[in-house]
């Protein structure tokens, strides 16, 4: 291998260093002189190296690699990254959990994040999904609320059973989230071992206008493997940075991850009169009703060279779409379109898309100016606003999504809970799970619930009963309640 040219070090102004270990003072033992420019510099960037850790989803690990299209569904959306089977797009994908701080444990109970970002040649697409395929709410209104009891109690800055249970109990739609959660798919053995979904319903459309409504899947090739909940805790222990480990070390190995990505589709008219509601992203779409069809396979195959240029920096957005990919009607994914953007020009500052991770790698034509930090040409001379007769970029009509149909009046609609929203929590507990996960089911919530006020328990236990008799009875009987009382 050729011997690398050694580097002379410099300031960050380009100035060779003549010294980097002894400060200039006034004698040997003197104050420092202010005329030390690079004592300074250094200084006060290393002052600046935090930026603020990602409000959720702050501890990850990421890898770059790339999505192979193995089925034709051009019939379906006219994204042209979807367009021929053989053809590869670049990806990099970001998997994290979800309450915990930047350097909390990889293998806490929690749900996983599964972000994965295309670049493709109409822009990137991101699908900002979970290794879970519902979640816990289905309007954000509650979601700063619903956050705020998985992290800290703001008096003791401890993690509070009574938080997370209360705020749990008192939302009944999240019984299916916390179900999954409390299995041992809440404790995945690795990042590789574990599925993405897309949780969300999105729209695909053709270029004729015709649209369906479709959910993404990311099916593990490693196979589901998890942590018990006595594995978990013992590793956040023995080693907290485990899943970032596998993840890196695997790659680095040539032992390269690989999902199949599916997808189901539904039409416009079956979502009319399908027995769930097909944009609640606290209910799937049971395989039985919709299939899952093949669309591509994802492989990461090289490891990020610098971990905040590309991990810690890496923005994805549910707003990021290409042509061909739309939003549902979805009231929470509509909320999420705005809040990442929103998250990232406070963590990264306004030019964030800027930045080489994040940037698209098709062209990017906007008229958007200036700004803090905005390090390329700026658009140079070319014209900064629409219309102009100067020959800047001009949208394309051709590539607008078909409309959503919309009516009623503008309000605070809550959803309605009614039984349907313990049918699947049920089916999942019953005809899913073995007795052997239900039985771990089981011990991981009483584990966790027991540190809970009673009246608590008792609240929760109830949402246990709802969705299975035998599910709340067991939960009844391991905390020491009477079922009567429940
Ligand atoms: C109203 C509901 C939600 C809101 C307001 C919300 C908000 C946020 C915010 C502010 C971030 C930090 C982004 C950043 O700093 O770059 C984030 C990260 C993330 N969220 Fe959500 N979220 C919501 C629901 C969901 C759901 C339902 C999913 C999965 C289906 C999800 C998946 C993720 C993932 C994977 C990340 C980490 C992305 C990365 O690796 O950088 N979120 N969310």
């Amino acid at each position: 291998m050729a011997e690398k040219k050694k580097k002379k070090l410099t300031t960050s102004f380009g100035k060779p260093v003549e010294n980097d270990l002894n400060s200039i003072t006034a004698g040997p033992k003197g104050p420092v002189i202010l005329h030390d420019v690079h004592l300074i510099d250094k200084l006060a960037h290393f002052n600046r190296e935090r930026i603020p850790e990602r409000v959720v989803h702050a501890k990850g690990a990421g890898a770059h690699g790339y999505f192979e299209v193995t089925n034709d569904l051009t019939k379906y959306t006219r994204a042209k990254f979807l367009s021929e089977v053989g053809k590869r797009t670049e990806v990099f994908a970001r998997f994290s959990t979800v309450g915990g701080e930047k350097g909390s444990a990889d293998s806490e109970r929690d749900p996983r994040g599964f972000a994965v970002k295309f670049y493709t040649e109409e822009g990137n697409f991101d699908m900002v999904g979970n290794n879970t395929p519902v979640f816990f709410i289905r309007d954000a209104m509650k979601f700063p609320d619903f956050i705020h009891t998985q992290k800290r109690n703001p008096a003791t800055n401890l993690k509070d059973p009574d938080m997370f249970w209360d705020f749990l109990s008192l939302t009944p739609e999240s019984i299916h989230q916390v179900t999954i959660l409390f299995s041992d798919r809440g404790t995945p053995r690795s990042y590789r071992h574990m599925n993405g979904y897309s949780g969300h319903t999105l729209m695909w459309y053709n270029e004729k206008g015709e649209y369906w409504w479709v959910k993404l899947h990311f099916k593990t090739e490693q196979g589901i493997e998890n942590f018990t909940g006595e594995e978990a805790d013992k590793m956040r222990g023995k080693d907290p940075d485990t899943a970032t480990r596998d993840l890196h070390e695997s790659i680095e190995k040539g032992d390269h991850p690989a999902w199949s990505v599916k997808v189901q589709i539904m039409t416009p008219e079956q979502a009319k009169s399908y027995r769930f509601d097909p944009f609640d992203v606290t209910k799937v779409w049971p395989h039985g009703d919709f299939p899952l069809i093949d669309v591509g396979r994802m492989v990461l195959n090289r490891n990020p060279e610098n971990y905040f240029a590309e991990v810690e920096q890496a923005a994805f957005s549910p707003g990021n779409l290409v042509p061909g990919i739309g939003p549902s009607p979805d009231k929470m994914f509509q909320a999420r379109i705005f809040a990442y953007h929103d998250t990232q020009r406070h963590r990264l500052g306004p030019n964030y898309h800027l930045l080489p991770i994040n940037a698209p790698k098709s062209d990017m034509n906007s008229y958007q100016r200036d700004g803090a930090a905005r390090y390329d040409n700026n658009g140079g001379s070319e014209p900064n606003y629409w219309p102009n007769s100067f020959g800047g970029p001009d949208p394309d009509p051709e590539m607008a999504a078909p409309p959503i149909e919309i009516s009623d009046a503008a309000d605070r609609y809550a959803y309605e809970l009614t039984d349907n929203d313990f049918v699947q929590a049920g089916d999942l507990y019953r005809k899913v799970m073995t007795e052997k996960e239900r039985e771990h089911l089981v011990n991981n919530i009483v584990g966790h619930i027991k540190g809970a006020q009673k009246r608590i328990q008792l609240r929760q236990t109830a949402l246990f009963f709802k969705a299975d008799r035998e599910y709340g009875e067991r939960i009844a009987k391991g905390l020491g309640l009477d079922v009567a009382e429940v």
